[in-house]
């Protein structure tokens, strides 16, 4: 089988990233990681690439002058490492547009609320705060403006009385793998 060849992008704990990362593991799964680029050389996502052999890259955007040049850095990194495809986990900048046009349809995101409600950061205190009864997650291609996109899968989880904001985040997360891989599944067998 043939594999969909995918780079990450991460910035921080990478509790997504390991959830793709287990799931392309399995040998029918259409899709393998290739590349896990982070921003921050301290993100935890970086040893659970190292620890499951997958190649990674460190790109600190304050070495770059814009938004573009770090973006076009990137690209060179994830071009030269033989990726077709993008999936952001927690990578915590906003991409140029550039960027954006260029790797068109072949770049998705997760984002921790059911868009179009609640667009930035801190998604699900938003929703907790709005006091919603369903919260949830949203996997999308990834549109010049910010959590804009067609929706490739969304998951909900219902919010409890006795919910915090906390204990929200919490549940929202392990739909968010859930919903990643199913999203990287359905974009392959389309
Ligand atoms: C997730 O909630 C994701 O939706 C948001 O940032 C968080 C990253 O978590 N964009 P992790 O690094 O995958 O654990």
């Amino acid at each position: 089988m043939t594999k969909l060849k995918v780079a990450v992008l991460i910035s921080g704990g990478g509790t997504n990233l390991q959830a793709l990362i287990d799931a392309c593991a399995g040998d029918d799964f259409p899709a393998e990681i290739i590349l896990v680029l982070s921003n921050k050389a301290d993100a935890y996502g970086l040893q659970r690439a190292k620890k499951a052999g997958i190649n990674t890259s460190v790109i600190n955007h304050k070495d770059f002058s814009s938004r573009e040049k770090f973006d076009q850095k990137m690209d060179e990194v994830i071009k030269s490492a033989g990726a077709e495809f993008i999936c952001m986990a927690g990578f915590m900048r906003l991409l140029s547009e550039w960027f954006v046009e260029k790797w068109f349809d072949k770049l998705i995101n997760i984002h921790p609320s059911l868009l179009p409600d609640f667009k930035g950061l801190n998604a699900q205190k938003q929703a907790f705060d709005a006091g919603v009864k369903t919260a949830g997650c949203t996997v999308h291609f990834v549109r010049k403006e910010m959590d804009e996109g067609p929706i490739i899968v969304q998951k909900s989880v219902e919010v409890k009385k006795d919910d915090t904001a906390d204990s929200l985040a919490a549940k929202i997360l392990e739909k968010e793998h859930e919903a990643y891989v199913e999203a990287l599944r359905v974009y392959c067998v389309r």
